[in-house]
């Protein structure tokens, strides 16, 4: 059993072909999915997923791409889908200084705001980050998530990761690590405890190898997976087992 805990089946690349995706995924021994959501339209996308397919869970929440486009009726929707009872997550949230794609100061505001609202609704938080290392550590040293959360698609030093780690997080690995270029993440998966990693596609994106430039999917999170078992010496089964014994207790709703 492996759960990928980070996806986008609700993305239009899947429209025409997601039961045989779904399918890919059964014969993978993927059991279970994290659908995460990204602005309200997509969040409801993935709540009806889920209640469309047994093994898939989901995440809503707002991404700092689209952080200028909430309003005071998004939060109130989200509130509401947040209570649906296949929903483990708020998220995906953060901060996003690579593409810059909505301004800062309302990037931080809607972070902190999902943040409160996670809290609130004893969410943990799925967290986005990119070039942003700072403000995202000073955010969630303030404004603590109460229910902890994950930094998904890792990609950034051990020397952050010892600090999350410190602070309670989770780190989670997706494609980037099976790529040549990928030093300071494959550092992380080996020194990253075994009760504090998960494990991801981001699909439709990052790809991992051999399928790299293709369309992304979870059954190819045995790639990732497969890459940890190597780098740790360890077997295979035990990568899956850990990934999904951790995100059973960061995902808590998820083993009621
Ligand atoms: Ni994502």
């Amino acid at each position: 059993m492996i759960w990928d805990t980070h996806a986008h089946l609700d993305d239009p690349r899947y429209k025409d072909d997601l039961q045989s995706v779904l399918r890919n995924a059964e014969l993978a021994q993927i059991s279970r999915i994290l659908n995460v959501g990204y602005d309200l339209s997509s969040s409801i996308r993935s709540v009806s997923l889920a209640k469309k397919f047994s093994n898939i869970y989901t995440a809503v929440g707002v991404h700092p791409h689209d952080a200028s486009s909430a309003t005071d009726e998004t939060w109130d929707r989200l509130i509401q889908l947040s209570k649906e009872a296949k929903v483990l997550a708020w998220g995906e949230i953060g901060l996003d200084y690579y593409r810059d794609l909505s301004p800062r100061p309302v990037q931080k505001e809607v972070f902190i705001k999902q943040i409160e609202l996670a809290n609130r609704e004893k969410l943990p938080i799925i967290i986005h980050n990119r070039d942003a290392h700072q403000d995202i550590l000073d955010i969630v040293k303030k404004h603590r998530p109460e229910c902890g959360g994950v930094f998904h698609c890792y990609s950034g030093s051990w020397e952050m990761a010892k600090v999350l780690l410190n602070l309670g997080f989770y780190i989670s690995f997706a494609g980037p690590l099976t790529y040549k270029n990928a030093r300071h993440t494959v550092e992380v998966a080996q020194k990253v405890p075994l009760d504090r990693f998960l494990v991801e596609t981001d699909c439709p994106y990052l790809t991992p190898e051999p399928n790299r430039g293709k369309r992304n999917e979870p059954a190819f999170v045995r790639e990732v997976a497969g890459k940890i078992a190597e780098l740790k010496g360890i077997s295979f089964e035990e990568v899956a087992v850990k990934g999904f014994e951790n995100g059973e207790k960061l995902f808590k709703k998820s083993a009621r």
